[in-house]
């Protein structure tokens, strides 16, 4: 049987890699048609650089505090990411606002994960707002990266109850669960050549999505 190419993936990384450790799991068992040719920090201490190591995955530490402002991070970061010519570029848990130079280079190719169900809670703490606002539906979403911060056009999202007596900590635990289910997903749609950015609209398997896939509780994403 012919064996499908394997899409190289560059991951970015700022903490402890549970997402990084999704995909990395996901590329072992064989169901994601891909190869991380390099785990990025911008911390050195990050618990996901330990994770790649030990799946032989090469890393590098590219620490923000070494430069003087945030475009020339985010130059030597874009040569860097470049240097493995990634056909995909995932965000995961990379905790820096990218400048629009670096977006435009890797833009369609590059997606996030974000703990909340976008366009509500962009940014930090998500788990706490969520919380704050009463929400009784919480969740992720994946999307890809555009200028706009947490802003790009989504791919799929899943939903999390907010349970009675739930603490930003609990939530965050079960929403990071939904997390390593739709991120994987995610990223074998675009690697199999389903999922694509095309004049800003997202298209899965031909159609344009009018909305991104919902999974509500309990559901998992569609193989
Ligand atoms: C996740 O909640 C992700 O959505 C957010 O940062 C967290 C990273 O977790 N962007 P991990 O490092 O993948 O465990």
């Amino acid at each position: 049987m012919r064996q499908q190419p394997k899409l190289p993936l560059v991951v970015l990384i700022s903490g402890g890699g549970t997402n990084l450790q999704a995909i990395i799991d996901g590329a072992a068992g064989g169901e994601l048609p891909v190869k991380i040719q390099a785990v990025i920090s911008n911390r050195p201490g990050a618990g996901g650089l330990e994770r790649a190591a030990k799946a032989g995955i090469h890393t590098e530490v590219l620490d923000h505090k070494r430069f003087p402002d945030r475009d020339a991070y985010d130059r030597a970061l874009g040569d860097l990411v470049q240097s493995h010519h990634p056909g995909l570029v995932l965000l995961a848990g990379f905790m820096r606002i990218l400048t629009a130079e670096f977006v435009q280079r890797f833009e369609g190719r590059m997606l996030n994960i974000h703990p909340s169900l976008l366009p509500k809670h962009q940014g930090l703490h998500t788990h706490q707002r969520a919380l704050d606002d009463g929400d009784r539906v919480h969740g992720a979403s994946v999307h890809f990266v555009t200028e706009e911060l947490d802003g790009g056009p989504l791919v799929i999202q899943a939903e999390v109850p907010v349970e009675l007596g739930d603490d930003a900590n609990r939530l965050a635990a079960r929403v990071l669960q939904r997390e390593h289910q739709i991120y994987p997903a995610a990223v074998r749609w675009f690697a199999e050549g389903r999922l694509r950015l095309d004049h800003a609209r997202v298209w899965l398997d031909g159609c344009a999505l009018e909305a991104p896939l919902r999974l509500p509780f309990g559901v998992e994403p569609p193989v």
